[in-house]
């Protein structure tokens, strides 16, 4: 039996979590009856829902989400129209203390959102006041019905330094600034929250989308009595998105700021993915949402076994480990090439490859009908991969790199006496 004694404990922005796995701001975050419930299946710290100051009303509209499941797959995106918190400002202050006073240990982020700069202000301080060890500032919620919030700020990048800058003034705890993935460059209104004095910066908050329609009412969902809006996508389906503007952040030199990921987060390997890119601590929504806090227990078991078996015993020495396999596209060395691996003692002779190779590739492989069976062309194959993608044996298909002198077939053309027809010179720079 291997010794389970590693160190899951990390520090971030010189705050203590006793492991890397928060509650994202969200439904999941809501109140201290459900934090608290968090808490006990082992969530670290919680990022609470958004508050709100009272001066403007939240009401949210109904019905606020909708689920997007795709083919057998469940939930692969949610999509919401859901405000910030429409509890009175003083209940959530409530619970803070409550949940500080019980869980002295556990990491309270204030999650805030001014209407103003005073209000930014104000939220901030009366946050410090009531208990909370740190604040994420919610510059990206991509739904808000009110002018000049949410993600408004997040793509004005001035007023992101404006409003960090006003709230790091009022209070010594440290400040997270949370990003919307909907810009092509996060690095850059990252720069300008850290010129604002931002100590960390969180991503992603929801991908502006629609991943619906109604055929019947023909309403893009969820319908809200008859209007549906372009809101915020969340979960699996917008991960590949998270880990891009994290490892982006993260490879920055002139931001170095710790980074907490967020984004399609349900499996300790999601969680390891965003780690080994460059995130220190990590949240959760639409996981929570799609299975409830429980998932903490597997994301805690599943990081220890990866951490004993990879022999690393603090979990901060996993952060960015993957940075440094991470380049542009121009850097592949395209004299090596491969081609696929068939294990045919294991196919099942479905013909998945064979459709797919046929309709999607490189025309590679031939069909043996007495074996039911693929036959590999290897001079014709791409090494695209699709057939591993559709076969549903694991790991049947495989890679191999190729020698060296190794090359792949010319492509063919269906009737080479058009060449006389043909109108075409090379093309001369
Ligand atoms: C229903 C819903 C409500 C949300 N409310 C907030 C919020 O009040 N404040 C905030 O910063 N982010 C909010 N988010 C965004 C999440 O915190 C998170 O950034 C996003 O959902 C991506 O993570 P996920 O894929 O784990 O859900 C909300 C997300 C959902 C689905």
């Amino acid at each position: 039996m291997k010794d389970k004694k590693v160190d899951l404990s990390i520090e971030f922005c010189g705050v203590k979590f006793k492991n890397p796995f928060l509650l994202a701001s969200s439904p999941v975050s809501n109140s201290a009856e459900m934090v608290e419930k968090a808490y006990e299946a082992g969530w670290s710290g919680v990022a609470f829902k958004t508050l709100n100051s009272d001066r403007i009303p939240i009401i949210h509209p109904s019905p606020r989400m909708n689920s997007y499941h795709y083919g057998h797959k469940k939930l692969v995106g949610l999509q919401n129209v859901e405000q910030i918190s429409d509890r009175p400002l003083k209940d959530n202050l409530l619970d803070f203390l409550y949940l500080k006073k019980k869980y002295p240990d556990h990491v309270m982020i204030s999650s805030i959102m001014g209407f103003s700069n005073d209000e930014w202000e104000y939220l901030a301080k009366i946050s410090e006041d009531n208990g909370a060890d740190m604040l994420e500032l919610n510059f990206s919620c991509p739904h808000m019905c009110v002018e000049g919030t949410g993600h408004h700020v997040g793509k004005a990048f001035d007023l992101i330094e404006k409003f960090t800058s006003t709230v790091k003034k009022a209070v010594g705890i440290p400040v997270i600034a949370k990003m919307t993935p909907n810009i092509t460059d996060m690095t850059e209104p990252a720069l300008y929250a850290k010129n604002g004095g931002a100590d960390a910066i969180s991503a992603i908050n929801t991908v502006s989308g629609i991943s619906e329609v109604g055929l019947d009412d023909m309403v893009p969902k969820p319908n809200i009595f008859g209007i549906g809006a372009i809101s915020g996508t969340s979960g699996p389906a917008v991960k590949p998105i998270g880990l891009h503007f994290i490892a982006d952040m993260a490879k920055c030199q002139d931001l170095a700021l710790p980074l907490c990921g967020i984004g399609g987060i349900e499996t300790w390997i999601d969680a390891l993915e965003y780690m080994l890119l460059g995130a220190s601590t990590i949240q959760v929504c639409t996981g929570i949402i799609h299975y409830g806090y429980r998932i903490v227990e597997d994301m805690i078991e599943g990081l220890t076994d990866f951490m004993i078996d990879k022999g690393i015993s603090k979990v901060d020495n996993l952060v960015g480990l993957a940075l440094k396999n991470l380049d542009t596209t121009d850097k592949f060395d395209l004299e090596r090439q491969g081609v696929t691996e068939y294990d045919l003692d294991r196919c099942v002779g479905c013909g998945q490859c064979y459709i797919i190779c046929k309709d999607a590739a490189g025309q590679a492989l031939d069909w043996d009908e007495k074996l039911r069976q693929p036959k590999l062309i290897e001079d014709k194959c791409l090494s695209c991969m699709i057939c591993s993608f559709v076969c549903p044996v694991p790991g049947l298909i495989s890679f191999r790199e190729m020698p060296g002198n190794w090359q792949r077939n010319e492509t063919k053309v269906m009737d080479e006496s058009l060449e006389a027809e043909l109108k075409y010179s090379p093309y001369q720079p």
